[in-house]
C-alpha cells in the first residue's frame, strides 16, 4: 500500500526475484514484490489466459502497436501485423543496434522463453563466473536451481520415434555425420503432458504452437515452480502492473521506492511510494542496469560505483537456418521445445539449440539458436537529453558469433552439400544478428556489487538476476541465473538479516 513500509522489496518476479522472494519469505521476512507486467492467472474471451504463437493478439507483445516477431519474413513474404497497444507477455526492446526480447509478468523471462534448462559443463565455468566456487556451485546451487525448476530431459525411446522430433532427428544425423557431438538439452517442460498431448489425450500446447507468447499448457514457468511456494509461506506480496522507477536513501535508514501503477495500455494510473529496509534489483539485465545507471546519473543513488551499465553482452545469440536436401524432411509437425543441440564450444566457440520452426507445413528447412563465445560487450549510459538510457552495442559486434556458429554450419553444408536459407530475417540476409534473447551483464558480481551481489556504495541495495553475469554463459542462462541468486541470497539471509 501506498507509504508503506516493508522489511524487503523485490523489483522484478523473474528468476532472481522469485528465488529471493522465497527464500526470504521462508526465513521469516516479509517481501513487497513489485512487477511492471501481467498477473497472467485470468483466461481471455478465448478461454486461454495466452494467445497462441501463430495467432498474436493484443496478449502478445507489451505496448506494441505492430509486431516485431524475432523472423521477420517466411518464404520472402514480412509477417508482422498490427495489433491493439496493451501490456502483453513479450517486449521487443529496441537499442540502437541490437532488439533484446524479455518476458514481462509475474514470473519474467519464464513467461515466453523456450524452457531450455542447461548447466554450463563444469570446465567452462571459470570463464563464466570466475569469482565464484565452482564447487559450491556444483554440489549445491545449481542442483538446487534444477531441483527447484523442475527440470527433466525428453524421454529417449519416444525421442526416436516421435513424428514431433523429425527435426531433432535430422539436426542430430547432419551434427554427427560432421563429426560434432549432438548432446540432449534438459528443460522444464512436463515431457508426460507432451507425450500426452501427442496421444491426443491431453489439450495441446508445446505441439500447437505454443511458446513466444507463453504456454497455456505443459510447460513448468515460475509459475507452476517458486511462485506457488512463495505463495504457500503466506508472506510475500506481489504487486503487478506497477513499475519501479526511483530509489532513494530514506531518511531514517533503508530506501524509498516510487513505484507507478500502470493500466494496460501502459499509462501511469498512480504513483505510490513504499520504504523498505532493503532493496533487491531483480528486473533482469535491462531492467536492472537502465534503475541503477539513471539512478547513478540522476543523483538519486550517487555512491554506485563506475562498473554499474557495464560488462553487458548478448550471450553470443545467433541465429540461422539452413535448407536440407529433398530426402531430409524436417516434418511437418514440430513441437515448439528444443530438446537437443550440438557441441562445438571448445573448438568453435559455438553451442548450437536445434531448434524447431513449427509452421505446420513441410519446409525441409533446419533452423538453430547458437549461443557464442562472442567476446564483444557493451554498456548502458544515462543519456541527460533524452533522459533515457542508451545502449551502445552495434550490429557488427555479432560478426565474432557469426564466425563461431560457421565452425559448425559451413562444414554441415559442406558435408551434406546444402546452403543457408536466406528468407527468415528479410530478404537475402542469412544470419539472424539483429537480436539477443539471453541479456546478461550491466550490474556484473564482484564489480558493480562484491560476490554476492552487494551493490557497492549504498548498504542494503542489491542486484540478484543476470545483471550479475558478465555477458556470457556458454550455454541458455536461467539455470544459471537461479543457481547465483539461490548462492547469493543464502548469504544474504545469513549476514544481512
Ligand atoms: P527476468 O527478465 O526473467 O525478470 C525480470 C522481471 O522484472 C520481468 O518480469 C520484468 O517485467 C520486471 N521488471 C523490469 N523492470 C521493472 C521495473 N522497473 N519495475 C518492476 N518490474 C520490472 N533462457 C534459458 O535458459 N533457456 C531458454 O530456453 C530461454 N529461451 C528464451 C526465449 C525467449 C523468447 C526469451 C525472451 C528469453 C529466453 N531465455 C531462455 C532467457 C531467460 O528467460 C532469461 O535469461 C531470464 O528470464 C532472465 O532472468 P532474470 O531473473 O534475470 O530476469
Amino acid at each position: 500500500a501506498d507509504g508503506a513500509r516493508v522489511p524487503a522489496l523485490v523489483i522484478g518476479s523473474g528468476y532472481g526475484g522469485s528465488v529471493a522472494a522465497l527464500r526470504l519469505a521462508q526465513a521469516g521476512v516479509d517481501v513487497q514484490m513489485i512487477e511492471m507486467g501481467m498477473a497472467w492467472d485470468t483466461p481471455g474471451a478465448d478461454g486461454k489466459i495466452f494467445c497462441a504463437t501463430p495467432n498474436p493478439d493484443q496478449r502478445s507483445f507489451w505496448l506494441r502497436t505492430r509486431t516485431k516477431q524475432p523472423f521477420s519474413n517466411f518464404l520472402g513474404f514480412p509477417i508482422d501485423k498490427d495489433i491493439p497497444r496493451y501490456t502483453g507477455v513479450l517486449d521487443a526492446e529496441e537499442f540502437s543496434g541490437i532488439t533484446v526480447y524479455q518476458g514481462r509478468g509475474v514470473g519474467g523471462g519464464s513467461l515466453v522463453n523456450g524452457g531450455m534448462a542447461v548447466t554450463p559443463k563444469r570446465e567452462n565455468f571459470g570463464a563464466i563466473l570466475p569469482t565464484v566456487n565452482a564447487d559450491e556451485m556444483y554440489n549445491v546451487y545449481y542442483p538446487r536451481a534444477n531441483a527447484g525448476l523442475g527440470v527433466a530431459s525428453i524421454r529417449p525411446a519416444w525421442f526416436e520415434t516421435t513424428d514431433w522430433y523429425q527435426f531433432a532427428r535430422v539436426g542430430r544425423k547432419q551434427a554427427q555425420r560432421s563429426g560434432f557431438p549432438f548432446v540432449f538439452v534438459p528443460d522444464v517442460y512436463d515431457w508426460n503432458y507432451m507425450e500426452q498431448e501427442a496421444a491426443g489425450t491431453a489439450t495441446k500446447s508445446a505441439l500447437a504452437g505454443e511458446i513466444l507468447f507463453g504456454n497455456n499448457y505443459g510447460k513448468k514457468s515460475l509459475q507452476k515452480t517458486y511462485l506457488p511456494q512463495i505463495a504457500a509461506t503466506g508472506r510475500v506480496t506481489i504487486s503487478p502492473l506497477h513499475r519501479v522507477t526511483q530509489v532513494v536513501p530514506a531518511s531514517g535508514g533503508g530506501y524509498t521506492v516510487t513505484i507507478e501503477q500502470l493500466t494496460t495500455a501502459g499509462a501511469v494510473s498512480a504513483i505510490k511510494t513504499v520504504t523498505a529496509d532493503k532493496v533487491f534489483f531483480a528486473a533482469g539485465s535491462v531492467g536492472t542496469s537502465k534503475l541503477l545507471v539513471k539512478l547513478k546519473a540522476t543523483g538519486a543513488l550517487p555512491n554506485l560505483n563506475g562498473e554499474v551499465g557495464k560488462g553487458w553482452g548478448d550471450n553470443g545469440n545467433v541465429m540461422v537456418g539452413r535448407a536440407n536436401q529433398i530426402w531430409d524432411p524436417t516434418g511437418a509437425s514440430q513441437s515448439t521445445i528444443p530438446c537437443g543441440g550440438i557441441d562445438n564450444w571448445a573448438a568453435g566457440g559455438a553451442f548450437a539449440e536445434v531448434a524447431p520452426l513449427p509452421t505446420g507445413i513441410e519446409t525441409w528447412a533446419s533452423f538453430y539458436l547458437s549461443i557464442t563465445k562472442n567476446p564483444n560487450r557493451a554498456q548502458f549510459t544515462w543519456n541527460p537529453t533524452t533522459r533515457a538510457v542508451e545502449l551502445n552495442w552495434q550490429t557488427a559486434w555479432k560478426q565474432p558469433g557469426i564466425d563461431m556458429a560457421k565452425t559448425i554450419f559451413d562444414k554441415i553444408n559442406a558435408t551434406e552439400g546444402t546452403i543457408y536459407r536466406t528468407d527468415l530475417f528479410g530478404t537475402y540476409k542469412t544470419w539472424g544478428d539483429h537480436l539477443t534473447y539471453h541479456p546478461l551483464g550491466g550490474a556484473v558480481l564482484g564489480k558493480a556489487t562484491d560476490n554476492y551481489g552487494r551493490l557497492a556504495g549504498h548498504p542494503g541495495l542489491y542486484a540478484i538476476d543476470g545483471s550479475l553475469i558478465p555477458g556470457n554463459t556458454s550455454v541458455n542462462p536461467f539455470v544459471t541465473i537461479t543457481a547465483l541468486a539461490e548462492r547469493n541470497i543464502e548469504k544474504i539471509i545469513a549476514t544481512d538479516f
